[in-house]
């Protein structure tokens, strides 16, 4: 498609879209003036201005103009049973009374680590943080500890999180800093690698074999493109990270409690030597946990020993909050309780990837849908582009396309994708709402073929 027909397309969008989010349109003005591009995550921004929100219950988020979303956003990710499910509305509805804060230990902490250790045995021992990033910070930060290396390895694309050591080749092109204020010097010590190519990873590895301290790798690129990574390259991997003597990193925060009770880790069979969780794991509130073996993870018993001898990692004002543990918990133990979930998750991914490719196609246009189980995104091949396995072909392929088909879902079918972000199906959603989805895609599949 011309660029001027799109663009006359989504002039027609945004004109729709801000007759009906006008209320929104006000506050975001207002909230530009005194917070940097109106929001504190710069992902939640999309042009004209996000929809604020007033509210969300299960599958639909609703926002201040009256409008209900059919959601697939959901929390960045996070709300695998919906949103504001019973189990965890219950739970906090009755630990709110009992402190939001103790700031010492309880037991609602000891009850999510041992449901984590038991459901992910490589999950040994464990720490809690308040966000994914700083439980990504500390994992790496482990891996120099325990191996006395210095380097650290992740993909092009890989996304950990706003830490400084992992701010690094995440958005193409990737050789160019993330952004001001992180030092080159800072990143000397990280190279990235380019997803699902053994080969090229390979050769760049060698390069550093010698002070390799980590391999970090996310079992499915999510920020970058919903990219699964192959089953011989993750393998891979981990192997030459065995064999070099680094530590093998999965960074399991969309995946884990996503893709199977047990992560992408029982799924692929891979033996991390830590891993992080994050968005689940936490039912809805903040969250981030460094897990793995104990040998590695003892580093950061600080007890009887003298300052230096220990790895600080873990902790922060809010860590182990008992909101956050029990959320979880309620989470955890339903998901224990119903393990059949991730099949029919499965079956309405599936059928989401393969009817949105179809009806596509058919218009003409041609796309490939990425992802696994419950996650899921519509990549736009352009010319010579055939497949998307690395965030280097996501970057081939029209983003601008991508943008207008989620921003047309949203303005004119009320299904909320955040523009160029994977979608994820919860418990909450059906086959009515997957096939409204394919509908809707197929509504616009015909606008822009015609446009
Ligand atoms: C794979 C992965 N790791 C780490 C993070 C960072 O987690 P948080 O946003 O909780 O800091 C994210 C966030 O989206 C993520 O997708």
């Amino acid at each position: 498609m011309q660029e001027q027909q799109a663009s006359r397309l989504l002039s027609r969008y945004i004109k729709h879209y801000e007759s009906k989010t006008k209320r929104s349109k006000q506050l975001f003005e207002h909230a530009s003036s005194i917070i940097p591009s109106g929001t504190s995550h710069n992902i939640r921004y999309f042009e004209p201005y996000p929809f604020f929100a007033r509210m969300a219950s299960g599958k639909y988020i609703y926002d201040v103009d009256g409008n209900a979303y059919t959601d697939y956003w959901m929390g960045h990710w996070s709300l695998i049973l919906g949103h504001s499910p019973k189990v965890v509305v219950d739970v906090l509805r009755e630990r709110s009374v009992e402190g939001t804060i103790f700031g010492t230990v309880n037991e609602h902490v000891l009850r999510l680590a041992e449901l984590i250790s038991k459901l992910m045995p490589r999950g040994e021992m464990l720490r809690f943080t308040n966000t994914g990033s700083e439980a990504t910070m500390y994992a790496v930060r482990l891996a120099r500890a325990y191996t006395g290396k210095r380097m650290i390895a992740k993909m092009e694309g890989g996304w950990h999180g706003f830490n400084t050591d992992l701010m690094h080749s995440v958005n193409y092109p990737f050789h160019m800093p993330e952004g001001k204020g992180i030092l080159e010097e800072e990143l000397r010590y990280v190279v990235a690698l380019p997803f699902n190519d053994i080969h090229g990873s390979i050769s760049i590895l060698d390069m550093v074999r010698d002070d390799l301290a980590c391999i970090i790798v996310e079992p499915l690129l999510g920020g970058a493109g919903c990219i699964p990574g192959d089953r011989d390259y993750l393998h891979a991997l981990q192997e030459y990270a065995r064999k070099s003597g680094a530590l093998f990193i999965l960074d399991e925060i969309v995946t884990g409690f996503r893709l199977s009770l047990h992560g992408a880790q029982h799924i692929y069979s891979l033996d991390p030597d830590l891993f992080t969780l994050g968005k689940i794991v936490g039912g809805g509130l903040p969250i981030g946990v460094v897990c793995g073996l104990k040998e590695v993870m003892r580093l950061a018993d600080a007890r009887g020993k003298t300052k230096g001898d220990w790895v600080s990692i873990g902790g922060g004002t809010y860590s182990e909050n008992p909101l956050s543990m029990s959320a979880g918990v309620a989470v955890l133990e339903y998901l224990t309780r119903n393990p059949y979930i991730y099949s029919r998750l499965e079956m309405l991914g599936d059928e989401a990837r393969r009817s949105i490719d179809k009806v596509m196609n058919e218009h003409g246009i041609r796309v490939k849908s990425t992802g696994i189980g419950s996650l899921f995104l519509t990549h736009f091949l352009k010319h010579g582009v055939e497949d998307v396995r690395s965030a280097r072909d996501v970057a081939m392929c029209s983003i601008e396309m991508q943008r207008l088909y989620h921003f047309a879902l949203l303005s004119m079918y009320d299904i909320f994708f955040l523009p160029n972000k994977l979608g994820a199906i919860s418990i909450e959603h059906d086959n009515i709402d997957i096939r409204r989805l394919i509908d809707a895609s197929e509504r616009i599949a015909s606008d822009i073929a015609f446009s």
